[in-house]
C-alpha cells in the first residue's frame, strides 16, 4: 500500500470559480477526499466564513483534520463522518439557517483507489486485499457479499444497471461457476473470471482501451455504496438548506451520475443551472491526470 499516495483533484479550479466563495459566507465540502477542494475554499474565507466538510470515510476525515488544522484556524470548520446526504442534519445541526454554496466530487478518491480496500484489481496493489468497495468499511454489505451470496439474476442485473456491461449475464453465469468449487475471496480472481467471459463475449479480435473488468468493478463500487441513493437524497435536500442564490456545484465521472443531475434540473425549476452545458476538463487536464477523462461539472444555483 502506499502511504504517500495523494489525490489529484479534478475540475478544482472551475469548480471553486465557479462557486463565487465570499469571505464570510457558508459553504460545504461533501466529498473531502483528500480535502483539495477544503483547502481552497478555506484560503478564500475570512474569519467570519465557514466550512463544513464531510466524508463517508473516517480515514479521509481524519487526514484532511490533520492536514487543515495545520493551515487553518479550527474556528473556521468543522469535519463530519458522515453520508453527504444527511446534509440537513449536519447544516442544522450546526446551528446554520442556511449555507451559501455546497461542492461534492463524486466517486472514491486515488487514497482509497489505492488503499487494498478491494476497488482496484492491479496485481501489485490488491493482491491480498479483500473485495470490499466499502467507502465506509463500517457499514454495509460488502462486494463480497454480494459476489458469494446474490443469485445469478441478481449479479447480472446489478453489473447491467450500474456498470453498462453488455455480457453481464455471461460474467454472472461464470461468477457462481466459480463460486460452486471456492468463494471469490480477491480482486484479482474476480478480475480474471470478469475478463475472460468478456473476451469470450467478444471473440479474439476486440482491442480493449481499458481493462475488461472496469465496468464490472465500477458496478459493485456504485451498489455496495448506494451512490445514487446519496446523490438523489443529496439533491432533494438542497432546497432545505440552501440560501436563495446558493450555488451548488457537481463533478461527476459517469454517465449515470451526470444523468442524476441533468434530470433533476430539469424537473426543479427552482434550481437553475450555470452554464448551460457542463464544464469538462481540457486537454492538458486530461493528458496529466488519466481519471479525467470522464469527469463533468454541472453548477447550479437555487432562485
Ligand atoms: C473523488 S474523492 C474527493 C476528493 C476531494 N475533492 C479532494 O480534493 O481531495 C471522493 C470522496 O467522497 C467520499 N464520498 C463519496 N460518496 C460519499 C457520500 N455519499 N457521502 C460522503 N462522502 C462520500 C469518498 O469517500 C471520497 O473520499
Amino acid at each position: 500500500m502506499a502511504m504517500s499516495t495523494r489525490h489529484i483533484p479534478v475540475l478544482m479550479k472551475e469548480a471553486i470559480d465557479v462557486l463565487n466563495i465570499k469571505q464570510g459566507n457558508v459553504y460545504v465540502d461533501g466529498t473531502l477526499g483528500g480535502g483539495g477542494f477544503a483547502e481552497e475554499i478555506l484560503k478564500r474565507l475570512s474569519r467570519g466564513g465557514f466550512l463544513i466538510g464531510i466524508d463517508r470515510d473516517l480515514s479521509a476525515v481524519k487526514n484532511a483534520q490533520a492536514a487543515l488544522e495545520e493551515k487553518f484556524d479550527k474556528k473556521n470548520f468543522k469535519l463530519f463522518h458522515a453520508n453527504f446526504a444527511k446534509i440537513d442534519e449536519i447544516v442544522k445541526g450546526e446551528g446554520f439557517s442556511g449555507i451559501d454554496g455546497a461542492v461534492l466530487d463524486l466517486g472514491i478518491s486515488s487514497i482509497q483507489l489505492e488503499g487494498g480496500r478491494g476497488f482496484s484489481f492491479g496485481e501489485d496493489v490488491d493482491a491480498v486485499a479483500g473485495l470490499d468497495m466499502r467507502m465506509d468499511p463500517e457499514s454495509g454489505l460488502t462486494a463480497g457479499d454480494i459476489i458469494n451470496g446474490y443469485p445469478e439474476k441478481t449479479i447480472a442485473d446489478i453489473i447491467w444497471k450500474y456498470g453498462d456491461e453488455k455480457f453481464s449475464r455471461g460474467i454472472a453465469k461464470n461468477i457462481i461457476a466459480y463460486r460452486k468449487k471456492k468463494p471469490l475471496e480477491t480482486p484479482l480472481e474476480l478480475a480474471e473470471v470478469v475478463r475472460k467471459s468478456v473476451y469470450k463475449g467478444y471473440g479474439k479480435f476486440k482491442r480493449f482501451r481499458t481493462d475488461p473488468a472496469t465496468k464490472t468493478f465500477m458496478a459493485l463500487r456504485i451498489f455496495v455504496n448506494k451512490e445514487y441513493d446519496s446523490l438523489t437524497e443529496f439533491l432533494e435536500k438542497l432546497r432545505t438548506v440552501l440560501n436563495k442564490g446558493g450555488r451548488t456545484a457537481i463533478i461527476s465521472f459517469h454517465s449515470g451520475e451526470d444523468r442524476i443531475v441533468k434530470n433533476f434540473l430539469k424537473n426543479n425549476l427552482d434550481f437553475k443551472p450555470v452554464n448551460k452545458k457542463p464544464i469538462v476538463p481540457g486537454e492538458e487536464e486530461i493528458k496529466n491526470n488519466g481519471r479525467s477523462r470522464s469527469a463533468k461539472l454541472r453548477v447550479f444555483y437555487y432562485v
